[in-house]
């Protein structure tokens, strides 16, 4: 059994450098001025925060895996371990960056009072996730692996893919204004979906024995082939996600 924020880094970054090298443009997004303080939620290895740093404006990095933070530290960044629902900073960046995270945090009034908070007045916030109809076939297969074999228990879905009108409506409840907001559908190649299930399933198998992850991947990866494989494409990951630019009032 592996523990839910326990992420190794290696691993991670071997099969997934796609998640950051896809970032660029919501980095171009944020526009990182020099002498900007910027809080990466979510900083992973720390690539793009690097990136930011590139541009001009030193980065926070704050993760929840304790590995991760250790090989942003090792990159340069200045890091710690937190997370986004209990991130103890009033006031204090000129902007805040996430990619690929907040799909992860169910509790996203939580998280936006607490993002508010940490910004200073006019303060950007930007940032790229999941959102509405995210990874559809990968979530169903897991849901139908469940059903299927009752012995897993009860299928207890972790994200929040939200519609771009209902993730507005909450940004301006906590004061955001939306300067832009769009889905965007991103069908991506993947050349292993097993490993992508070791990678980012944890989340719902961590209480499965190894035997059990094994016959979990199995059942997904019969359902997918019917759904995200062809022989002329291979693997494609049917990712949608839903990109955005704010200002705190
Ligand atoms: C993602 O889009 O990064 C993702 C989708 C489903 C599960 C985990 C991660």
């Amino acid at each position: 059994m592996q523990e839910i924020n326990s992420w190794n880094p290696d691993e991670y970054k071997k099969h997934t450098s796609f998640v950051s090298e896809l970032a660029l443009p919501v980095v171009d997004l944020l526009d990182p001025k020099r002498g900007e303080r910027v809080l990466d939620l979510g900083c992973g290895d720390g690539t793009l925060a690097l990136e930011i740093e590139r541009r001009g404006a030193k980065v926070l990095g704050v993760d929840l895996s304790k590995e991760m933070v250790q090989k942003a530290k090792e990159s340069g960044i200045e890091a710690m371990v937190a997370t986004v629902t209990d991130l103890p900073f009033s006031d204090e960046f000129d902007a805040i960056f996430s990619n690929a995270m907040l799909h992860w945090v169910k509790q996203s009034d939580i998280a936006l009072k607490n993002i508010a908070k940490a910004l200073k007045s006019g303060g950007r916030f930007v940032a790229e996730f999941g959102g509405e109809g995210n990874a559809h076939h990968l979530v169903k297969a897991m849901e139908l692996a469940f059903q299927k074999h009752p012995e897993f228990g009860e299928f207890v879905n972790p994200w929040y893919f939200p519609s771009p009108a209902e993730y507005k409506a909450k940004l301006e409840s906590f004061g955001f204004r939306v300067e832009y907001i769009e889905l965007i559908p991103r069908p991506t190649p993947m050349e292993d979906v097993g490993k992508w299930l070791e990678i980012f399933a944890n989340g719902v198998t961590t209480h499965l024995s190894k035997e059990q992850f094994e016959l979990f991947k199995d059942e997904c990866i019969a359902y997918l082939k019917e759904h995200i494989y062809t022989q002329k494409d291979g693997w494609v990951i049917d990712y949608v996600r839903l990109r955005l630019k704010t200002t705190k009032k």
